[in-house]
């Protein structure tokens, strides 16, 4: 009799320890990161014409923040903030000239590798990690193929996408340079010919034959060595990688999103059993524009509204893999973007390449709103009240102690960090968030500060 009654309250014990294991295990993360998505591109935004189903039941089963900002209105500096909970300023991913973010893969500078990211940081604590998409953080120190700044560094196991962004030129008929250098020998030859004979009839010259066909051959090589040089671009900074190998050089944007798509499926499949963090950079809404087949002509808004189709479609994909294998409940997702949406951006036939960012004023590469305001949604069922809005001030930084935290470990104390846990408030605990202030800045350069004073 005695045993048995400790028997079962044995197992009772058993069934509570069990329990509250489950209920404080450690969530896996899914990070998506969709490229220059404006915030009134999205349904949940408020935008009426686009459909973005997936993206919108995300908000409606999680949290929507509206005041959710971007630590800087560029794709490197953004990104490096975002991975690292930190100022661009802070990690040196900040330059002081133009452009501001990296533009060609043989560049030698990156996220330095003593910077810590929540990849890092989740991968000591036991979780499969994997980026799949786009890097833009750098790649090699030294040499064409050391991979110091390749994502492997800095925490991600497994890689899927690019090394650097998705330029105009990586898409054929696309690039500004395409544009350039179609005309670019015959406006020279132009050019020479007749500055030559005008200094030949005016009596200040008198050319020779010989010297004219000199001229001529010289001209020949120089552009021939321009356009050539042109033309290999989109070999050497269109690289698509598969861990430290080039799969394809250059890479066609064609079903790119799919494919990616089925490398996030498949990760998620293969680490089901265990914690993972996958961060999902999907290469779009970024030019040069490309949506695959399925996709082209399904919205009003050209091939921009149609790659937002596509990206939310990527994102119900993989809604549908976290629930088919019951891990719904159990995994934190975050959707954003890493800046508002570029409103200038037209393509070289005149259509219009950029997004919508709602009531706020401006676009990407501005501190004004329009630049660093991007939505924000996150939804952990059970853990994160579905359907709640937060208006407070919160930054793309934030995402990097609360991965930390919720992942088990201590946020460094050895350096400073910019972004503030979220938990507290989607779990009501805070009402107020706890950045007093937020500084908005273009490369190394202080542009404003935004100031959130407490209620006194
Ligand atoms: C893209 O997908 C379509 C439809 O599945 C297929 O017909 C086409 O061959 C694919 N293209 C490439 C380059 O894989
Ligand atoms: C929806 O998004 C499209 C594409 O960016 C934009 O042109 C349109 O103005 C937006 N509509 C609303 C109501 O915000």
């Amino acid at each position: 009799m005695k045993s048995a009654w400790l028997l079962s309250s044995l197992l009772l014990l058993l069934e509570v320890n069990c329990e509250s294991l489950q209920g404080s295990s450690k969530p896996n993360f899914v990070l998506m990161m969709v490229d220059d998505l404006g915030i009134g591109d999205l349904g949940c935004y408020g935008n009426t014409t686009l459909r973005t189903p997936n993206i919108d039941q995300l908000a409606q089963e999680g949290a929507k923040l509206t005041h959710h900002i971007a630590a800087a209105s560029l794709c490197t500096p953004s990104r490096a903030a975002f991975l690292t909970g930190r100022y661009p300023i802070r990690s040196g991913i900040a330059g002081v000239g133009r452009p501001g973010v990296f533009i060609l893969n043989a560049a030698s500078g990156g996220l330095p590798s003593q910077e810590v990211t929540f990849a890092k940081i989740a991968k000591e604590q036991g979780y499969e990690t994997a980026l799949i998409g786009k890097w833009h953080l750098g790649l090699n120190c030294k040499s064409s193929d050391d991979h110091c700044h390749h994502p492997s560094i800095h925490g991600f196991n497994y890689f899927f996408g690019i090394p650097l962004t998705n330029m105009r030129d990586c898409q054929p008929g696309h690039g500004t340079v395409f544009q350039f250098h179609k005309y670019l020998p015959w406006r020279t030859l132009a050019i020479v010919l007749l500055t030559a004979a005008l200094l030949h009839y005016s009596g200040f010259i008198t050319i020779r034959r010989w010297t004219i066909l000199s001229l001529l051959s010289l001209l020949v090589m120089v552009t021939g060595l321009l356009a050539g040089f042109i033309m290999v671009i989109p070999y050497f900074n269109c690289v698509l990688m598969r861990d430290h190998r080039v799969v394809e050089q250059p890479f066609t944007s064609e079903n790119l999103t799919q494919r990616m798509t089925h490398e996030a499926v498949d990760f998620i499949e293969r680490n089901s059993a265990r914690p993972f963090l996958l961060f999902v950079s999907f290469l779009q809404v970024h030019t040069a524009m490309f949506a695959s087949a399925a996709f082209r002509g399904t919205s009003h808004h050209g091939i921009y509204g149609d790659a937002v189709h596509e990206v939310d479609w990527s994102v119900g994909q993989i809604m549908q893999t976290l629930d088919r294998l019951n891990l719904g409940k159990n995994t934190l997702v975050y959707l954003t973007s890493d800046q508002g949406a570029h409103r200038e951006e037209i393509s070289t036939r005149g259509e219009v390449h950029g997004g919508w960012n709602g009531i706020y004023k401006a676009g990407k590469s501005t501190n004004w709103e329009g630049g660093i305001r991007v939505p924000g949604i996150l939804r952990w069922p059970g853990n994160i009240p579905g359907g709640i809005q937060v208006d407070e001030p919160t930054s793309n930084m934030d995402l990097f102690p609360t991965v930390v935290q919720l992942s088990g470990a201590l946020v460094p104390e050895d350096r400073e960090v910019d972004g503030h846990d979220l938990m507290d408030l989607l779990q009501g605990r805070a009402e107020r968030s706890n950045h007093e202030f937020l500084f908005h800045y273009c490369n190394a350069y202080l542009n404003a500060v935004r100031w959130h004073p407490e209620n006194k």
